[in-house]
């Protein structure tokens, strides 16, 4: 057993007891590592920040949890197989994008996570940026190699976009819905953005990284002026602060079940719940042109059907809409 792995499960012992006292001995025994052993390991949890406290003759104890991203709490927590198990926690990045292409060039194998307290240049889609501050949200990025062509990468766009909804409404029962093609809204203001990237050779992807950055903990008046109209954070919507940990070990937990489903075959569940969570459909926006219309539907390939005022159905593939109203 390697060192993280013990002191992944020292913590998983203390929040199993949160609040209460853990015998040394008791700890020492059932991580099985002697006692000057497991105060070394505890030693070594301190100083990644988590807030163990030595009783002495009686115990540790840990009256809360952290909001760290740590491997040892974020395994703790993780339930997946696979998205996620293997990791790179970085304290600070240019882009988690950016490493996890490099790490999937050089044969990470899929469910690579790459996740950083903060970017320096966070990524958003069409060339914008991403607002990236250190300790409050979440920023990672998953390396995904699934056998599909070209055609069907959108597929993987809904995969992440239906996954992070799900976790969103079910985990924290906030009323999270998806903008196309694949912003998460809460009562109108973006709290998430996804950005897939890909590459690939003779039209079959070599592999695919998803990119998530989602406003965790971000308080109110927490926004820079140019986005605070429209953004939001799930702290904000939700009146509390999260553990960033929990809720990224839930985002791989839904998403490896989607991506079961859909390995099996079944693409029309997904494109039921992303119809089911969607923002966009039956509201006026406006396309990059100017036009405006009803957006009225959504096709298998990921394309948002838009009926312009003029009355001409146009197929929009790519780009991004405003929603009028
Ligand atoms: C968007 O809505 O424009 C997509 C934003 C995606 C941001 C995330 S943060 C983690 C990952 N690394 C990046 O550089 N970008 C994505």
């Amino acid at each position: 057993m390697s060192t993280l792995s013990k002191e992944t499960l020292i913590l998983s012992i203390l929040i199993q007891h949160l609040g209460e006292i853990v015998s040394g001995e008791e700890m020492a025994q059932r991580v099985g590592v002697s006692r000057v052993a497991l105060h070394k390991r505890i030693d070594a949890l301190k100083r990644q920040g988590v807030p163990i406290k030595s009783i002495p003759r009686k115990g540790y104890t840990l009256m809360e949890i952290p909001d760290l991203l740590i491997p040892p709490l974020f395994l703790t927590l993780l339930k997946s197989r696979e998205m996620g198990r293997n990791y790179h926690f970085l304290e600070q990045t240019d882009s988690t994008n950016r490493v996890a292409r490099e790490l999937a060039r050089q044969g990470a194998p899929e469910g690579t996570l790459t996740v950083a307290e903060s970017q320096t240049r966070g990524r958003g889609r069409q060339g914008r940026s991403w607002f990236s501050p250190k300790g409050e949200n979440l920023y990672f990025s998953l390396i995904i190699r699934p056998s599909i062509s070209i055609l069907e990468v959108p597929q993987i766009t809904f995969l992440a976009s239906v996954a992070l909804t799900h976790v969103i409404r079910e985990r924290l029962g906030l009323e999270a819905l998806i903008k196309w093609p694949n912003d998460i809204y809460i009562r109108g203001k973006k709290v998430a953005g996804i950005l897939v990237e890909m590459e690939s050779q003779d039209a079959i992807p070599r592999f695919l990284v998803v990119g998530v950055g989602l406003n965790v903990n971000t308080p109110p008046g927490g926004f820079p002026p140019e986005i605070s109209t429209r953004a939001t954070s799930l702290m904000i919507e939700g009146g509390k602060g999260l553990l960033r940990a929990q809720i990224l070990a839930w985002f791989m937990e839904s998403l490896e079940s989607w991506y079961q489903d859909l390995k099996k075959g079944h693409k029309e569940e997904l494109l039921t719940y992303w119809r089911r969570y969607n923002y966009t459909l039956g509201r006026l926006v406006q396309l990059e042109d100017g036009r405006e219309g009803w957006a009225v539907g959504i096709t298998p390939q990921g394309s948002l059907l838009v009926r312009t005022l003029g009355g001409t159905l146009l197929s929009i593939g790519a780009g991004d809409v405003e929603v009028v109203e």
